[in-house]
């Protein structure tokens, strides 16, 4: 007979969170609701955004008993660099939402546990700042917009700032139709009543992210935006617009030329792009539907994962994202060929629910998952991972 299941923990502490799931509780409860639809939310139906999960979910492991596993680790290297764990922090646009200094605060979670953070193109912090604020490993994400000058203005600034990896985001010709950022506004850049009176009622929200500088500003492209549009209210309803639509590969080979350190594309999804990556000459991929958040019904990341792997896994870094809530998930990415996975909103959540402090307890939750999944599968790192321990159920 089924147990009756327990309540997930509902209170404010983020410390008391034993998962993901319940540190996106806990996020709720401290954030306005708009906020937290932003960072869950999915395009259209959501078909993805469900799809991603449900997937992950269905894989099951074979493991191997009575191995020695009391000297494993997590180690992973990435671009000839040693990680603690196999993350990455995915970017995402508009973190100050969530709390101050967001981008910063994610940044030096991710130095503190070993890992790169990804810093997304329109950050509402500049790129300088977080480089002066975190001293680790920074990736800087790229959007190609319709004004190009925009395109190399953030180049030239995340070469000369020491960002060692550009990720250039190809799935974003077209943004994504997400129906709740509509519904939250009354009129282009005004918040309904109803959001306005849940602001009132999260005080602390107000105090820690309004308080200091006001509604948060696409501050690395704040120059390029027009002066009524600069704040992130206002402007997103223009920088859906920016977009540039006539991307092709033959923008990935400029960016080739011009970007002289890593450079991944973010947004494959299937072989064929994945070898045209490769003659492009990138050095890595993220395999990755965006979260759900662009083409609704896309195929989820970890079903063309290992088709890709098989495809040009000797050749790049793979990386993979979409839907990642448990160390368990983590693991399978990694035994379908993956090198590390990127999680998105699993770090929001946490630091929605408690800053910079609250990221890195999503990151130690699943760092601590990774490591009991490895001790129960029988391996003493990720390079004894394979297709051998799992079941799936799409084509390995
Ligand atoms: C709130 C939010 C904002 C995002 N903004 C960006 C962005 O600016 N650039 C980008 O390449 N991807 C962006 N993404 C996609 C993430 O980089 C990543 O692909 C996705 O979050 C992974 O799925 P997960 O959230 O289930 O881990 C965003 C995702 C979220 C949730």
């Amino acid at each position: 007979m089924m147990r009756p299941k327990r309540k997930l923990y509902s209170g404010k502490n983020y410390r008391r969170a034993c998962s993901v799931e319940e540190l996106r509780e806990v996020a709720y409860r401290r954030t306005p609701y708009f906020a937290m639809e932003y960072v869950e939310g999915g395009a259209e139906d959501e078909i993805s955004l469900a799809r991603n999960r449900e997937i992950l979910r269905s894989i099951r492991f074979v493991p191997n008993v009575l191995v020695d596993t009391a000297d494993r680790h997590q180690r992973v290297n990435l671009f000839g660099r040693e990680s603690d764990s196999p993350l990455v922090i995915s970017p995402t646009g508009l973190n100050g939402m969530l709390c101050r200094d967001a981008d910063v605060a994610l940044a030096r979670a991710a130095e503190k546990h070993g890992i790169p953070f990804c810093l997304g193109t329109l950050s509402t912090t500049r790129l300088e700042r977080v480089a002066e604020g975190a001293s680790g490993r920074l990736w800087m994400q790229l959007y190609a917009m319709t004004r190009r000058d925009i395109t190399r203005d953030i180049l030239s600034r995340a070469e000369e700032a020491g960002y060692e990896t550009l990720v250039f985001t190809v799935d974003s010709n077209v943004f994504g139709n997400r129906e709740w950022d509509r519904r939250s506004y009354r009129a282009p850049a005004k918040l309904t009543l109803r959001n306005m009176l849940d602001v009132a009622r999260h005080p602390r929200w107000v105090w820690d992210v309004l308080v200091p500088h006001g509604i948060p500003r696409f501050e690395n492209i704040a120059e390029f935006m027009p002066p009524e549009a600069q704040s992130a209210d206002a402007g997103v309803a223009i920088v859906t617009k920016l977009f540039a639509p006539d991307i092709t590969w033959k923008d990935v080979e400029w960016l080739r030329e011009k970007w002289p350190r890593n450079l991944i594309v973010k947004g494959i999804l299937s072989p064929a792009d994945a070898i045209r990556a490769v003659e492009a000459g990138c050095d890595g991929l993220v395999v990755s539907n965006h979260g759900g958040r662009q083409l609704d019904s896309s195929i989820s990341s970890i079903e063309v994962l290992p088709g890709i792997a098989a495809a040009v896994g000797e050749k790049m870094t793979i990386l993979v994202d979409s839907g990642f809530r448990r160390g368990t998930d983590v693991v399978k990415a990694l035994a379908l060929g993956a090198d590390a996975v990127m999680v998105g909103r699993a770090t929001l959540f946490g630091l929605a629910a408690g800053g910079e402090a609250g990221a890195g307890y999503a990151l130690s939750i699943l760092a601590g998952e990774v490591d009991r999944t490895l001790g129960q599968l029988g391996c003493g790192s990720v390079s004894e991972l394979g297709p051998h321990l799992l079941r799936c159920p799409f084509d390995v």
